[in-house]
């Protein structure tokens, strides 16, 4: 039969030895305050109060005590532990106090710099008053019709009734596409927006009520008048019973709220091919209103002191090019119109160099604002 060890000495327990756990929290202590940062505070934590410290360690050996003496070594090593983990909280709070102080010296923000320093981007004017002048068609009843920039010669040309031989097919005005095996391809870039009247008309159910914004291209020269990749709208109705007086109540519906509410027209006699008659459509300087003719005190730079500003082409299309679409001449008749968008934009605007719409400044863009 075994009893209990009486005389069982715990000093002979080295690590539970008064002396022994005062000198493993003294060097505890002594750690803690010389970590000098959080970093080296979590390598002494591990080492002096992790689970296999000294004083951890010494702490397993208490179960090996005699009961009696059980109680005392447990204070002892308890009160070294607490004041260990007292130290590394205290120690843990200045070291992040002086953490927190250095970022936010190191790491300050300039709150007082401008933070939308990035330019920004703006939509073109060309665009946004394209989309104007097609808004105004689409108000009274217009659809937008499209068609490709890269044409056949035949919608740009032959339908459109342009004989063989008309100089506008000739290398001076066209850029003629080439076949990939050299030659001809019988492709052009689209030297006006008026082969999608014909587009139009093969692909919908008459009647036919619609506007075509588009690129066109010719061979000019940039300058401040000409550019070769321009843009029009095209415009074409074609119904029974059309006249040329809707077409005039469509211009100035246009005009007027373009320009100038009650702004007049005027149509003079001209040449196409696609219509018969023709016409070019002026529109009364909404500048001077005239008042500069025959003024030269008080000129007007917006019409040339002209009085009046030419606007585009139009008239009642050619019988021709309505029996190229397949419509029926004795029931349908109708009439077309196209404009130019960058004059548009030079009068609306006051824009008077053409490079500067295509330069791609942004500058420019910018000035006439954020429009969407
Ligand atoms: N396509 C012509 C041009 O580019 C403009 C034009 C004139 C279009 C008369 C039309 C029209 O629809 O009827 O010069």
């Amino acid at each position: 039969m075994s009893a209990p060890n009486d005389s069982y000495d715990p000093v002979e327990v080295t690590p539970l030895h008064p002396d022994e756990v005062a000198r493993m929290r003294d060097e505890a202590l002594a750690a803690i305050a010389a970590a000098s940062s959080l970093e080296e505070l979590k390598e002494v934590r591990i080492a002096y109060a992790g689970d296999r410290s000294p004083l951890a360690l010494a702490n397993r050996e208490i179960g090996s005590l005699p009961p009696s003496a059980r109680a005392e070594a447990g204070q002892r090593v308890g009160g070294a532990r607490r004041e260990i983990s007292e130290a590394l909280k205290e120690r843990g709070a200045v070291l992040e106090e002086e953490r927190d102080n250095r970022v936010l010296v190191e790491e300050a923000v300039d709150v007082t710099l401008g933070w939308d320093r990035r330019p920004r981007g703006a939509r073109h004017p060309l665009t946004t008053i394209a989309e104007r002048m097609t808004d105004i068609f689409v108000n009274m009843g217009f659809e937008v019709a499209e068609g490709p920039e890269v044409e056949a010669e035949w919608y740009n040309f032959d339908a459109l009734n342009f004989l063989p031989d008309h100089p506008a097919r000739t290398m001076q005005d066209t850029f003629f596409v080439e076949a990939p095996s050299g030659g001809e391809s019988g492709l052009v870039l689209r030297t006006h927006t008026s082969p999608v009247q014909v587009r139009a008309l093969l692909d919908r159910p008459l009647p036919v009520y619609v506007v075509a914004p588009g690129k066109t291209f010719r061979t000019d020269e940039l300058d401040a008048t000409h550019t070769p990749v321009f843009h029009q709208l095209e415009g074409m109705v074609v119904d029974e019973n059309i006249t040329m007086a809707h077409l005039r109540g469509a211009i100035d519906a246009f005009v007027h709220s373009m320009f100038g509410a009650g702004l007049r027209t005027r149509f003079r006699p001209y040449y196409f091919p696609f219509t018969e008659p023709s016409g070019e459509v002026d529109l009364e300087c909404f500048v001077c209103r005239g008042e500069s003719v025959g003024n030269p005190d008080a000129p007007c730079r917006t019409c040339g002191s002209e009085g009046w500003i030419e606007l585009g082409g139009c008239g009642m299309i050619n019988p021709r090019v309505l029996v190229a679409a397949g419509v029926d001449t004795e029931r349908y008749s109708g009439w077309a119109f196209g404009i130019g968008v960058e004059r548009t934009l030079m009068f609306a605007h006051g824009v008077r160099d053409m490079r500067d719409m295509v330069e791609g400044d942004v500058r420019f863009a910018s000035a006439f604002g954020m429009e969407v």
